[in-house]
């Protein structure tokens, strides 16, 4: 809300000054003038004529201290106190001084022109005007102490956004008597400050860091990881999305149609967050075209199982053959064998921190790591340590599976993973066709099993170990 000038503010006071002072000098120095003339009307004589100059001389001191008042509150409150304390002055404040100074002064010029009356017993020996005044400044005596009390806690400010029963804005100002917000449609609502101090009032204050939440949905089969990724993305900046704390995208809820996603973000300028909010859709709206993603419809979609599995949301056995064909140890291995290992392997997704295989466990299968990348790690004084990163087309698990031992290591997806895991019996096969393949897992084991032992002398032995892991892994596949 913007003030005119203090110059245009006070030019008013002062021409009135101007003229109220020019009016009271010509009735002093035309005195005997206007009393001649006075007295020559019919029936007026001239104590008559010193009575109506009383008045008239009051009213105009009257209206002199009407509009000096005004020009000292908005001297005090609209230049100084901001210029010294760096904000605006409450309504509220203004409003008292303007009624203190108004009773005192016109109190004074009523006692200096009328000596006679006395404004004590007026009050204190009337009762019906006690019990009249009494009724009357209910409400307002209500809603002026209930103003003093705001003044006095500051739950709110002008220019922070408030809610207080159904209204939701922006406070203008706190006045003696009510509130004023204007609301997100540029409506005005006055609400009274004793209706304010009976409700609960939801605060978001102008200098706070305040939070918005906007939900959307994405389908089932668009990974959570990606769709938190693509989102988080494309909301990283934006006109009055706050730098100071990055937006959190997260789960909120499976829904019958699709996952829930909510959006927390920081807003500059609380005030605005109706656009910000639509912003933020429409941004979600263009990330998900541009990735591919979609949004989901209430449709009821039906999953055909077969063999009581549900079909593969991933990589087609064809993007597995060709993961698989990529793999340094099954090189050897012919296209026809590549193509029905591709068939024995099945295809599952990780979250990101997610553990694929844990320590200790027994475990009948190896994975391929076919998208993402996962962390292989034990934990050494109750410590995680990562022994190595595996990356796409690289593999793990094969110690377990391979001697029947329980699992080494802990391997944990770093992003969003997805492997392709393979089998005891489809290693078997292989094995029969390719003895070679043997040795080369073997040879990877060793090495594997020298850096898990950390042991510098153990690595000089990694070949006699990789000579009884052959053994080792022939005995548990019937091999001879
Ligand atoms: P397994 O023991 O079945 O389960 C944990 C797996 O972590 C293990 O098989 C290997 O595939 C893998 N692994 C263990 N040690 C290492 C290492 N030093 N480097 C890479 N991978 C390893």
């Amino acid at each position: 809300m913007s003030r005119p000038p203090l110059k245009k503010q006070l030019a008013f006071p002062l021409l009135t000054t101007a003229v109220v002072g020019l009016t009271l000098y010509l009735l002093h120095a035309f005195d005997s003038t206007f009393k001649a003339f006075f007295s020559s009307l019919p029936g007026m004589i001239a104590p008559d004529y010193d009575h109506v100059l009383k008045l008239v001389q009051a009213a105009l001191y009257i209206s002199l201290t009407f509009v000096l008042v005004r020009a000292a509150n908005e001297l005090i409150f609209g230049f100084v106190v901001p210029k010294r304390k760096g904000y605006e002055a409450p309504g509220l404040a203004r409003d008292i001084f303007s009624l203190i100074a108004y009773v005192l002064v016109f109190a004074l010029i009523l006692k200096w022109f009328f000596p006679n009356i006395t404004f004590g017993t007026l009050f204190t020996t009337s009762a019906v005007v006690g019990v009249i005044l009494g009724l009357a400044l209910q409400d307002t005596l209500g809603n002026l102490f209930s103003g003093i009390s705001l003044q006095a806690d500051k739950p709110f400010q002008v220019g922070d956004v408030i809610s207080v029963g159904k209204w939701t804005g922006v406070v203008e100002s706190i006045t003696w008597r009510a509130v004023k917000i204007r609301t997100f449609q540029n409506h005005i609502i006055l609400v009274s400050n004793s209706n304010i101090s009976k409700e609960s009032i939801e605060v978001c204050p102008r200098n706070n860091l305040n939070a918005r939440v906007v939900t959307f949905h994405a389908r089932y089969i668009d990974s959570p990881a990606r769709v938190i990724n693509i989102v988080r993305e494309a909301v990283r900046e934006g006109d009055n999305i706050s730098q100071k704390i990055k937006p959190i995208v997260r789960i909120k809820s499976l829904d019958e149609s699709g996952v829930e996603y909510e959006l927390k973000y920081y807003l500059d300028n609380y005030a605005r967050f109706n656009d910000t909010d639509a912003l933020i859709r429409q941004r979600i709206w263009y990330a998900f075209q541009r990735a591919g993603l979609g949004f989901p419809f209430p449709t009821r979609t039906l999953h055909i199982a077969r063999d009581g599995k549900t079909p593969s949301l991933h990589a087609d056995e064809h993007n597995r053959f060709e993961r698989l064909a990529g793999v340094s140890i099954f090189a050897p291995l012919s296209q026809e064998e590549l193509i029905s290992l591709a068939a024995d392997s099945e295809t599952h997704v990780f979250a990101p921190g997610e553990s694929i295989i844990r320590a200790g466990d027994a475990g009948a299968s190896m994975f391929v790591l076919h998208r993402g990348s996962v962390r292989v790690q034990v934990s050494t004084n109750g410590k995680p340590r990562t022994l190595a990163t595996l990356k796409e087309g690289d593999f793990f698990g094969e110690m377990a599976l391979l001697t029947g031992e329980p699992r080494t290591a802990n391997v944990i997806a770093a992003e969003e993973t997805e492997v392709l895991e393979i089998g005891y019996e489809a290693m078997r096969r292989l094995f029969e066709t390719n003895p070679d393949l043997v040795e080369a897992l073997s040879r990877t084991i060793a090495e594997r099993r020298v850096a898990l032992t950390s042991e510098p002398e153990k690595a000089a032995k990694s070949d006699e170990r990789s000579v009884s892991i052959v053994a080792a892994i022939k005995r548990f596949f019937h091999l001879d």
